[in-house]
């Protein structure tokens, strides 16, 4: 398979941003673990905190990977601009989050991704892409 993983804002901080919440392992590092585990697999990896790019990254792959992994991070939240990007290509998506945002405040249970991704994982901490990849391939 050739799966996408495409991280938003404030997740390049993973391992050093709010460790309570997010756990202390970088994210490169728990993706080298996860391309270990998955050596059959292409994944690739994106992160941005801009809106603007994770757009141009889902429209310039969507027509191409098998699927792609999302944690748009805050922009979950509020981009209907992702949402439209999502619902416009052609491969599966599923959305991802670290924590279990129906624990934290109110503003994270709203989505706007869901109701165009293929699924939702959310508050296995980072095994949730694992999980993902595993969704993906059951597709
Ligand atoms: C997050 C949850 C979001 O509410 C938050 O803004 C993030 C990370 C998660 O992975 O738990 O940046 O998507």
């Amino acid at each position: 398979m050739n799966v996408l993983i495409i991280n938003g804002p404030n997740l390049n901080l993973l391992g050093k941003r709010e460790i309570d919440v997010y756990g202390n392992v970088a994210f490169e590092d728990f993706l080298e673990s996860l391309r270990l585990k998955y050596q059959g697999d292409k994944i690739s990896y994106f992160q941005s905190n801009s809106e603007g790019e994770i757009i141009d990254h889902i429209h310039a792959n969507g027509f191409e990977v098998d699927g792609i992994i999302l944690n748009a991070g805050a922009y979950t939240h509020t981009s209907l601009a992702i949402a439209d990007a999502v619902a416009a290509i052609k491969s599966p998506v599923v959305e991802v989050h670290i924590s279990n945002v129906h624990k934290r405040e109110k503003v994270r249970h709203k989505s706007m991704l869901s109701a165009v991704c293929s699924g939702v994982l959310l508050g296995f901490g980072l095994d949730t892409y694992r999980l993902a990849v595993e969704a993906l391939k059951g597709l």
